[in-house]
């Protein structure tokens, strides 16, 4: 098999994803998570889509000793994708001293476990990094915004710590993957979104009241400055965010990076309302959703998709899947887990 990678938080949404597309691309993914928010379960649910449990180690990135052990004893590990994180934004605004030590300590105790060694880094970062963008589609090169939460701002100083490393440390080669809105799941319906509680995200809510776990979906306004008036965002699927992770690491290892320190938009470049979702949601599935418009979410922003050209020709990688793909996907994982309860 090839190159080892380390998948932190492997047993995640995205994270158990990119486990399945590095398999698939012949590497040999090893995981580390400490459960804090995903199910030991997933390494089943992997082990039934490519035929082998990863490799997986339980335990928690911020015991600085621990990750310096592991890593320590692991020298053949040749690439790192960062997932493992706390990324609930509403959770944040009530816990920033979790969010700013868990996200912190795991990030810089990796990094320092690789001083003065080579080593492939991709961070999992966010488009949240952009607020409302001022010219869409928003490129790289958009200037980054005061984040609206402390999820978003530990995005933002991730990078400045990441690409600070860099500029002095040759030894790192980084790459930042600047993500949309994931979405969806894996075809099999064996792996998808864990919610862990009432979701704040719109797909899940939106399958959960398909399915009658939720009552009704309330459309966070529709009086903004958008076809509908409801707000736009750039919907990827969960598998072809994954296989972006791949596509960066394979940039790396064959030296094509222009810099050890690179960030690329990670979406579709395309704009989808709220209500095209639900609209789009009912014709994919044939599944009537009961919704309300409701008042607006304080900290939305109005509108915000991917310019993706970079990552295009960087990477030589584009989203393959539309939003049909990611709401059949979406409504076939949420009735596995209905009949299937992790
Ligand atoms: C999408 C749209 C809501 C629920 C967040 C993070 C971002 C990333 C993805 C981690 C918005 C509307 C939602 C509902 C609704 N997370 N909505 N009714 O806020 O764009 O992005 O998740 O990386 O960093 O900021 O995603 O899914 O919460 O909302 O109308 O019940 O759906 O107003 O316009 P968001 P979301």
């Amino acid at each position: 098999m090839g190159n080892k990678i380390l998948v932190t938080g492997g047993t995640g949404f995205i994270g158990s994803h990119t486990v399945v597309e590095l398999y698939n691309a012949g590497y040999t993914p090893v995981i580390v998570d400490d459960l804090s928010n995903s199910s030991i379960k997933i390494l089943d649910q992997i082990e039934k889509i490519i035929g082998n449990k990863p490799e997986f180690h339980q335990f928690d990135l911020c015991d600085e000793a621990k990750t310096a052990d592991f890593i320590n004893s692991n020298p053949d590990i040749k690439g790192i994708i960062h997932f493992a994180a706390f990324k609930a934004v509403g959770e944040s605004v009530q816990k920033p001293l979790e969010y700013y030590r868990n996200n912190f300590f795991s990030l810089i105790n990796l990094l320092t476990s690789y001083k003065g060694k080579n080593i492939n880094f991709v961070f999992s970062s966010s488009c949240t990094v952009y607020g409302q963008p001022d010219v869409l589609p928003v490129t790289e090169e958009a200037p980054v915004k005061k984040a609206e939460s402390p999820y978003g701002n530990t995005k933002q100083i991730a990078e400045e710590i990441l690409a600070e490393t860099a500029a002095v440390s040759k030894n790192y080669n980084i790459v930042a993957l600047r993500y949309f809105n994931p979405v969806g799941a894996h075809k099999s319906a064996l792996i998808g979104e864990l919610p862990i509680g009432i979701p704040q995200n719109l797909i899940p809510f939106v399958t959960q009241t398909a399915i009658g776990k939720r009552e009704k979906i309330t459309v966070f306004g529709d009086d903004y400055n958008t076809p509908d008036g409801s707000c736009v965002r750039d919907y990827i699927h969960v598998v072809d965010l994954a296989k972006a992770h791949v596509a960066a690491i394979k940039r790396m290892e064959e030296g094509k990076s222009s810099d050890n320190y690179e960030v690329f938009n990670i979406g579709t470049g395309k704009g989808t309302t709220v209500l095209e979702i639900i609209n789009a949601f009912e014709k994919s599935t044939g599944e009537k959703l009961n919704y309300t418009i409701g008042p607006r979410r304080a900290g939305d922003i109005e509108k915000v998709y991917g310019d993706v050209t970079k990552s295009a020709e960087a990477l030589g990688w584009r989203a393959e899947l539309n939003v049909d793909d990611m709401m059949k996907s979406a409504w076939e994982w949420e009735k596995y887990i209905n009949e299937n309860p992790f």
